[in-house]
Order: structure tokens, then sequence, then C-alpha cells
């Protein structure tokens, strides 16, 4: 069998690993399945990381990988069987595996905790993901044990178990090539999936209506499903950030606010889109949605290589705090409203995030070390931009904005002089009440 398509990039991910881990040896777990109730699972979702290193869908798999002079990659992973594959699809097995993945051996799962001692000894670091299951810490301990326990054979026991997400997030915060090319996939997707919500939209219909228009593109269009639990909220419903409960009628003369996104292979998009239920901006929706989107372009102008990851957040708060001036929010000027943080009463959280296999993505924020400084933005790093205007019903804010929120959330690739606004949903005033017109046309 043919190495699987893309397997290259697989593996000069594990040779870059390799440079991380020198002469040491890291131990890579895909993720459970997980069962949701009784003998019903969850659709299977690998792990990220060892999705990175590998690209081998399959649950009950790990890949060891050893550092040194002669650097080997090991898969393990399930026995193929007849009757398991009749029931439940098709398994590679280890030699298969071995082949079309591109691994230097492989073997069965049931091998490993035999295996895993001979593995580590030797090694002066072995690399883990130390912290993050019991059940993965246990199981490194007793190998460890293991290999201490031949002592007087004279096998020496790894003296260092280092961080091995700290390596790979390293790595996974500067997407390469293909990386890039699936992301762009995934937001086409996810923007089509708004444009259509916003085409089917009518008053009076149900939140999950439009939900289900999303997953309808998504799934239409070979996505895995959803990255993320979508929002669709209504109406006063958008103040509630987390609001996912879907089920509630769209108000006539509201607005709604999807937060959606799509996963494909692996990665995902991460998309906000608010629009008028009924197809155009009041004047009062129009003010507030038009200092959202000014925000958003002073974040998106702010962003280039060499720049704070903090400095996009500051300059949409900038703008969010004149605008919640000039709305008759807040009283003061924008030094003072920033000083005093007053504009957290309706923009409470970050612009954005590193966006990747993950929505909310590996890597850090600040560099890791005493007074660390904000991470720097460099080419090839993925983030979102997201300001938003929250305004709960309260006898000191305009009645004319009660209930308003807005969010606008776009995908962002850090280019060698700027950053790339790779989503591409209707978003000015214009844009979606053009778009919101057009299917009312068709269907009068
Ligand atoms: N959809 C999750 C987020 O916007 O951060
Ligand atoms: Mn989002
Ligand atoms: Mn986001």
């Amino acid at each position: 069998m043919s190495l699987a398509p893309n397997s290259t990039c697989f593996l000069a991910r594990r040779k870059r690993l390799l440079k991380a881990i020198g002469d040491g040896v890291a131990v890579v777990p895909t993720a459970p399945e997980r069962v949701r109730n009784r003998d019903s699972h969850h659709p299977y979702r690998f792990d990220s990381y060892f999705w990175y290193l590998t690209g081998f869908p399959e649950p009950e798999a790990v890949v060891v990988i050893l550092g040194g002079d002669s650097p080997q990659s090991i898969l393990f992973c399930r026995e193929k069987n007849e009757e398991r594959e009749i029931w439940d699809g098709y398994r590679h097995g280890p030699e298969g595996a071995r082949e079309a993945f591109g691994f230097d051996a492989a073997y069965p799962i049931g091998e490993l905790d035999q295996r895993l001692p001979e593995l580590i000894a030797d090694r002066a670091a072995l690399w883990h993901s130390l912290g993050h299951d019991a059940e993965w810490d246990a199981r490194i301990a007793a190998a460890l044990n293991a290999v201490r326990a031949q002592a007087r054979a004279g096998k020496r026991t790894p003296r260092e178990i280092r961080d091995l997400r700290a390596a790979l997030d390293a790595m996974r915060l500067v997407k390469d090539d293909g990386e890039l090319d699936t992301m762009r996939r995934a937001a086409a997707i996810s923007a089509a999936g708004h444009a259509r919500a916003m085409r089917h939209c009518r008053p009076g219909m149900a939140e999950y209506e439009l939900e289900a228009e999303l997953t309808h593109e998504f799934r239409r269009r070979g996505a895995a499903g959803h990255a993320y639990t979508p929002i669709v909220a209504g109406g006063a419903n958008a103040c509630v950030l987390h609001y996912v409960e879907n089920d509630r009628l769209l108000p006539d003369g509201g607005l709604v606010l999807i937060d959606a996104g799509c996963e494909l292979d692996g990665y995902a998009a991460d998309i906000t889109r608010t629009f008028p239920i009924n197809g155009r901006f009041s004047p009062a929706q129009k003010d507030a949605y038009e200092i959202v989107l000014a925000a958003q372009a002073a974040a998106i102008a702010a962003i280039r290589p060499g720049a704070p990851f903090m400095a996009y957040h500051d300059a949409a708060v900038r703008v969010l705090a004149q605008g919640m001036i000039d709305l008759g929010l807040l009283a003061g000027s924008v030094d003072g409203v920033v000083e005093s943080e007053a504009y957290k009463r309706f923009y409470m959280h970050r612009t954005g995030h590193w966006l990747g296999l993950d929505v909310h993505d590996a890597g850090d924020y600040k560099e890791q070390r005493e007074g660390g400084e904000w991470i720097r933005l460099a080419p090839g790093m993925t983030l979102t931009v997201e300001p938003g205007l929250y305004v709960r019903p309260a006898a000191d804010v305009p009645a004319a904005l009660h209930g308003i929120g807005i969010r606008i959330e776009d995908d962002v690739v850090v280019t060698a002089d700027g950053g790339e606004v790779y989503t591409d949903a209707p978003k000015t005033v214009a844009e979606i009440e053009e778009v919101m017109r057009e299917e009312t046309l068709r269907h009068d």
C-alpha cells in the first residue's frame, strides 16, 4: 500500500519534534472513545496532538517517538479483526498502518505496556503530557518503575520527565502550508453556512432551525460537523455569551447572533455573524453594529508580525469604548473608560485566541518566564478577531439598545507584513441586507 495522502507532512512534523526531544523518547496517545449514555458513544474525535504527528484516525493508538542517532516512530494500534470490522468498520492493523502512515514499526496496542519499558530505558528524557490524564500518568509511572527494577541488569531510567505538550504547542502555534490550506477550506465551508442561515432566516422561526441550516451546509460540503457547540442566539439571548440552548423563537425586529464553525480534517473555523432577523437593521441596531465592525477593522489593522498578542485586543477596546460613549452607554473619555475598565460592562471578553486543530488552539499567550511578555505575532500564526457589544436591559441604558448583543468574528492568518482575513461571510450592513433580500425575492 502507498503512503496515505498527506502523510509526508506528518512525517515532517515528527522530524521537527525530534529536534526538540534530542535523544529522548516521546509517548503520545490518542483520545479514548467516550460513552455518551449506556452503550451509545460520542462521535469519535482523535487527540489533536496525536493527530498532528500521525494523521492516524483510529482510537486505541499510541505513537512512541525515539530520538537520537537512529530515530524511529513506532505505532501501537488495534489489530485487524474481521468480526469487529464487520460491526464497526475498517481497521488498518499494525502492518497496514505502518505502510500507509510511514511509521518505522508498528505493534498491536495490547503489547504497549510490555514494550514500553524497553523503549524508554537508557533514554535521558521521557516526553509525555504529564498531568492531563491520570490513567496515562499511572501507565508511564509503571513503565518507569519497570525500568528501575532492571537497574542491576544495567538499565538506566530516564532522569527527566519533560512536558511534551510544551514542545508541540510551540510547533502548533505556527501553521504549515498543509494546515493553512485545510483551515482555508474549513473557513469557506463555515462562511457558506453563515450565508445560508442569513438567507433562510425569518421572524418566528426557532433558533434551532437556523442551527440546522448551518449543520446542513457543513455536512453537505464534507465537514465532520461543528467544531464546537454552535450558538444561535436571538434577541437578548445574544447577551448570554455561552448561550447554546438554541431553542427559542426568533423575535421580529431583533438581531440574531450565530457563532458557528465547522471542523474539517481535524481543523476548526470559528465565525460569528450578527444580523437582523427580518433582514433590515433598525437605526439603533445599525449604529451599534457599525461600532463593532469598526472595532474589528481596527483590531485587524493591528495584526502584524512583531506585534504583541494583546495589541489587537487593545485596538478593539479603544474603538468600542468610544462607541459606548457615542451610544450613551458610558460617560467620560476613551482613556478614562479604558483605564477604569468601565467598558467591561458591555464588552467582557478578549478579542480572540489562537485557532487550529482546537478552536481555542494550543500555544502560549505569554512568554514562559518570570515577567514574560505577550507572545509576538509571527507569519503563519492563526487567530480569531471577535469584538462584541452586549447590552443587557437596565434602567441606566438607552431603551433602544436593550437586549442588543453583537459579535463579529473572523479568522486571520498572520502574513509577512500584516494579517489576512480568510473567512468571507457577508459582514457589512449592506452585504447582509443584500443577501437577506435575495432570498426574500426568491420566496415571494
Ligand atoms: N466559538 C468559540 C469562540 O468564539 O471563542
Ligand atoms: Mn466563535
Ligand atoms: Mn472564537
